[in-house]
């Protein structure tokens, strides 16, 4: 579904991707992991067209989509949620949520908000409160449920766990396989490498601009070095 081949991006003269390559397949949760400054969120502004490829191509659903405009590859089907959540705290949830689906038409935005709705029913509960009153954790939901408004095929997650509290980083991974079963393909970006392998088909592990192991996530999380550097277990089995 998505492929990128030998990508290389940086700003300004500075590399920051090296000879990227990475996929995701239709249906698949797939996580790309890393230290702070790694490239996690360079890799996802490259592929959603915020960040220009230097080399290399993106392909999507068979199509090279390399130098697209960001709007034109929202219409191919990728939605990014990025760092940070970025809802306009002073709406409601519910006009943060229409946001999301401002290109399609009104029926159909009421029409994907009740499925929203039915995908994360505590985010109704809060329907019409300010999303600024919301806690982290349900701002994460609600910038998630933004994001599925424009229907994606590929919704990619820019660290969803950031500032949540160790009980709600958990739900995280329960989100995200709400999502799958919705139909949307993940590509979750995290630096919570515990979580992420859990909630993940297949990862990806970026240092310094470049993909240094990639596999099953099961395979991963037994591989003594990834326990050691990323998860924190130093000579014994997870
Ligand atoms: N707008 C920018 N201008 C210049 N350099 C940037 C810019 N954004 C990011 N960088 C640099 O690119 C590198 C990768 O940054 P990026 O944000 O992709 O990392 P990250 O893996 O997402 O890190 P984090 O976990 O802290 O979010 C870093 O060295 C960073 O300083
Ligand atoms: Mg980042």
């Amino acid at each position: 579904m998505l492929e990128l081949l030998g990508v290389e991006a940086g700003y300004n003269r500075t590399p920051v991707l090296k000879d990227v390559d990475l996929s995701v397949a239709p249906g698949e949760v797939v996580t790309l992991i890393g230290a702070n400054g790694a490239g996690k969120s360079s890799t996802l502004r490259v592929i959603s067209g915020l960040l220009p490829a230097r080399r290399g191509e993106i392909r999507f659903s068979g199509e090279a989509i390399t130098g697209l405009r960001p709007h034109a590859i929202v219409r191919r089907g990728i939605v990014h949620v990025p760092e940070g959540r970025r809802l306009f705290n002073d709406m409601s949830v519910r006009e943060n949520l229409l946001l999301g689906g401002y290109t399609a038409s009104k029926a159909e935005r009421e029409l994907r908000l009740e499925e929203i709705f039915a995908l994360f029913p505590l985010v109704k509960e809060r329907e019409r409160q300010r999303a600024g009153s919301l806690s982290g954790g349900e701002q994460q939901m609600v910038a998630i449920g933004r994001g599925l408004m424009s229907k994606p095929k590929l919704l990619m997650l820019d660290e969803p766990s950031l500032g949540l509290a160790p009980k709600l980083v958990r739900q995280v991974g329960a989100i995200v396989e709400r999502v799958r079963a919705f139909g949307v393909t993940v590509l979750l970006v995290e630096q919570n490498a515990r979580m992420a392998l859990n909630a993940a088909d297949r990862a990806y592990i970026l240092q310094s601009g470049q993909i240094i192991l990639s596999g099953r996530s099961a395979d991963l999380k037994n591989d003594p070095a990834v326990q050691a550097a990323y998860l924190g277990v130093e000579g014994k089995a997870a």
